[in-house]
């Protein structure tokens, strides 16, 4: 019998794991799941176990956070200890996270093969700690699945052998359209009293927007004038609450009547604010891809994308110039009715983790 062991560590990564997991136990696989702890709290952890009908993982690192190289290294060290004692056929990891780059490059020291799922993104900015977690996960991985034909062409420009990439879709979008149903059902909207498209949700955590106290006031001002004209709900990823407690910048949104600051929510209740909502304003990665498989409009305000296909085919608008003055013009622009159409991306089409797995059971080398 085959032997996954599969890597979670931060928000992102447990609704990509999910599906495949469901995948692999469908086929026979004995599929295990790690836990390297890099996101702890319950709402950025433990409710989407719960959710997305994850078992508790069979190992748990509790590495939380620290400087990259302490969190990198803490990481490593706790998983050469479960690899040792697993001794699984194939490790797989999702993403671009520390845990990601962590548990693959511990996997290829020990001689395991390594799966990246989301392989090839690529933003372009050195800058980013996700862009050096991609490119070094996809250079030391044997098997590569891609989300979107971008990610084949960067593969190839970097010398990634043709056979080891598989172009299989986006194991996060498998988890939107199983749990789409239920999302429905959710009370989210009564129980913070919103109504449909008349609320704006937001979301912001990368350190280039939120770990500067001028990129924080900046998001304030943008969060007064957009308030002008909607409700904004606003879940606060942890990160950006340190950092507008950091800067004493609480009171001034606490001050903001539009404004509904919440804790993060559960991955339910997420996805029905996202699908219910007028727009949503973010910098997250896997928004991105969510809205626009949703059909809902996203501004994503960054300068850059890992995820071009979302802006090429999808409802995506980056928005490289952050001033509020520019993001308040392309809002009136969406007011006034301009909006953007979009499609759905090839292979987004909820079977993305079957067709990863049926790959894993055909490798010869993996399955003797
Ligand atoms: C991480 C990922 C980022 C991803 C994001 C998703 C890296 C380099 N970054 O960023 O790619 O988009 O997760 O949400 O891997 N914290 C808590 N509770 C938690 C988790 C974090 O309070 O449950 C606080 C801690 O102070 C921690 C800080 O947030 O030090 C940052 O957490 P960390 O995991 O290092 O990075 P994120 O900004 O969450
Ligand atoms: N998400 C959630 N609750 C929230 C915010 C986001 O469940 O309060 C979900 C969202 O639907 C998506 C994932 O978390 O599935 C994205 O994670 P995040 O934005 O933290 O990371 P990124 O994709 O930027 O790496």
């Amino acid at each position: 019998m085959m032997k996954i062991l599969s890597v979670v560590g931060a928000r992102p990564n447990f609704m990509k794991v999910a599906p495949l997991h469901r995948a692999f136990l469908k086929r026979g696989i004995d599929s295990r799941i790690v836990h390297t702890g890099q996101h702890y709290d319950a709402k950025m952890s433990e409710v989407f176990f719960e959710q997305l009908g994850l078992p508790q993982p069979d190992h748990y690192l509790g590495v939380g956070g620290g400087t990259h190289t302490q969190q990198t290294a803490r990481i490593m060290l706790k998983f050469e200890e479960v690899l040792s004692r697993e001794n699984p056929d194939l490790v797989l990891v999702v993403g671009d996270v520390n845990s990601t780059l962590a548990c693959a490059l511990v996997a290829v020291k020990m001689h395991y093969p390594v799966a990246h799922v989301e392989a090839g993104l690529r933003s372009g900015d050195p800058s980013m700690p996700e862009e050096i977690n991609r490119i070094l996960t996809d250079r030391i991985s044997d098997y590569l699945f891609v989300t979107e034909y971008s990610g084949l062409v960067h593969l190839a420009e970097e010398g990634v052998a043709r056979d080891k990439t598989f172009f299989t879709g986006n194991v996060m979008i498998d988890s939107l359209v199983h749990f789409r149903e239920k999302v429905s059902k959710t009370s989210v909207l009564q129980d913070l009293s919103l109504l449909p498209s008349d609320y704006v949700l937001m979301t912001m955590h990368r350190p280039s927007n939120v770990d500067r106290e001028e990129g924080l006031r900046d998001i304030l001002e943008i969060m007064r004038r957009i308030g002008v004209h909607k409700r904004l709900v606003f879940p606060m990823h942890p990160r950006t609450r340190n950092n507008f407690e950091r800067f004493g910048l609480m009171a001034a949104l606490r001050q903001m009547e539009q404004l509904l600051i919440i804790q993060p929510v559960g991955y339910l209740e997420f996805l029905q604010l996202m699908q219910q909502a007028f727009a949503v304003l973010t910098d997250s990665g896997g928004i991105q891809e969510e809205t626009t498989f949703l059909g809902v409009p996203c501004f994503t305000f960054r300068n850059s994308t890992e995820r071009p296909v979302t802006v090429d085919l999808g409802t995506n608008v980056l928005l490289s110039d952050l001033s509020p003055d520019s993001v308040e013009k392309a809002f009136s622009r969406l007011l006034a009715g301009e909006v953007k159409a979009g499609v759905v991306p090839p292979l987004w089409d909820g079977h993305a983790a079957e067709r990863i797995a049926d790959i894993l059971l055909e490798q010869p080398v993996l399955s003797t």
